[in-house]
């Protein structure tokens, strides 16, 4: 299946939540899933409008097949409640993109934790449902800087960081994560940069920067949703296309004998272990939301 293959509805009984998406890159990618047959659960802070988005895909479906809960991705107890909202609403979650972005106080809280936060709720609901796909919005910022916005690349190579650590995901428990990296795509977040400051150079290399197309943007997205083998992988996404980013190879030393054996331990030990946190995380999560539910 590619991204070409329109009015096909493979997405047909698969449940998204996408958090930060009201708007912009969020949004877009949403109007593709629910053009493929997907529901969607929206997580945002912008209440009225993510109410107003999801009525508005409901309306042209004719059935439910949006629901918007006001979600701050920053609290864990909002990510609980969003992915516990998709299961009661949509009975369970298949896809999560990870969207949302603050580049004010929240910079890190937002970009990162709220990355990091949303993937292991998100990880318990599809570990219940046999497996699913986790697609972080990260940015060229994440593995280049080009600019000396500092914190923004330092919450955005974190985000990298994380999904690149997730490589035994699959064998755990059947989810994998990935994160798509765009350079500049015109959307209400540059409205953050462009109104600081008329004479802060950045807006002027900015504004001469090749943006990048948000149909690419979307169709990164997809790869990753489409591509089945594809784990704790980075997708750039630049104005002459989409390309992989590989990350630079080991030191040396890491080759040794010694430090090669300790690696394929590590992991035939890992994969086991992390099975095992999983199923005790699990039943923790469970009955913490069965109470929840008991409360409700
Ligand atoms: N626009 C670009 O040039 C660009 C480039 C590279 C990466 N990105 C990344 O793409 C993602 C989407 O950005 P966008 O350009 O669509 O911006 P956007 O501002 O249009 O969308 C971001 C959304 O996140 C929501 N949000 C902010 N704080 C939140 C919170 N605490 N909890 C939940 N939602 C929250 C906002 O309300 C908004 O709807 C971000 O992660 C951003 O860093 C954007």
């Amino acid at each position: 299946m590619t991204f070409s293959d329109s009015g096909v509805k493979y997405f047909e009984g698969k449940v998204a939540v996408v958090t930060g998406g009201s708007r912009g890159i969020g949004k877009a990618v949403i109007d593709e899933l629910i053009e493929k047959g997907a529901r969607v659960v929206i997580g945002d802070i912008l209440e009225s409008l993510g109410n107003e988005v999801a009525n508005a895909y409901n309306e042209k479906a004719g059935t439910k097949v949006a629901a918007f809960i006001r979600t701050d991705v920053s609290k864990y107890s909002d990510n609980k409640a969003l992915f516990q909202f998709a299961e009661t609403e949509f009975g369970g979650v298949d896809i999560a993109i990870l969207s949302a972005d603050d580049l004010e106080e929240g910079i890190f809280n937002v970009n990162t934790i709220g990355v990091i936060k949303g993937s292991k709720v998100a990880l318990m609901h599809m570990a219940k449902r046999g497996g699913g796909s986790i697609v972080c919005i990260a940015s060229t910022a994440g593995l280049y800087t080009v600019f000396d916005t500092s914190a923004y690349n330092a919450s955005k190579h974190a985000v990298v960081g994380y999904v690149r650590s997730c490589s035994i995901m699959p064998a755990v428990c059947n989810v994998r994560v990935n994160a798509v990296c765009p350079s500049w795509v015109a959307t209400d977040l540059l409205v953050g940069f462009t109104s600081s400051s008329t004479v802060d150079p950045l807006v002027e290399a900015m504004n001469a920067f090749p943006f990048v197309a948000m149909s690419d943007v979307v169709k990164g997205v997809f790869t990753f949703l489409y591509e089945e083998s594809r784990n704790a992988e980075a997708l750039m996404i630049l104005s002459d296309g989409l390309q992989w980013n590989v990350p630079a190879p080991l030191p040396a030393c890491f080759f040794s004998e010694e430090c090669v054996n300790v690696q394929k331990r590590y992991f035939e030990n890992a994969i086991p272990y992390s099975k095992k946190q999983l199923a005790e995380a699990l039943e923790r999560y469970n009955a913490e939301q069965q109470s929840f539910l008991d409360l409700s």
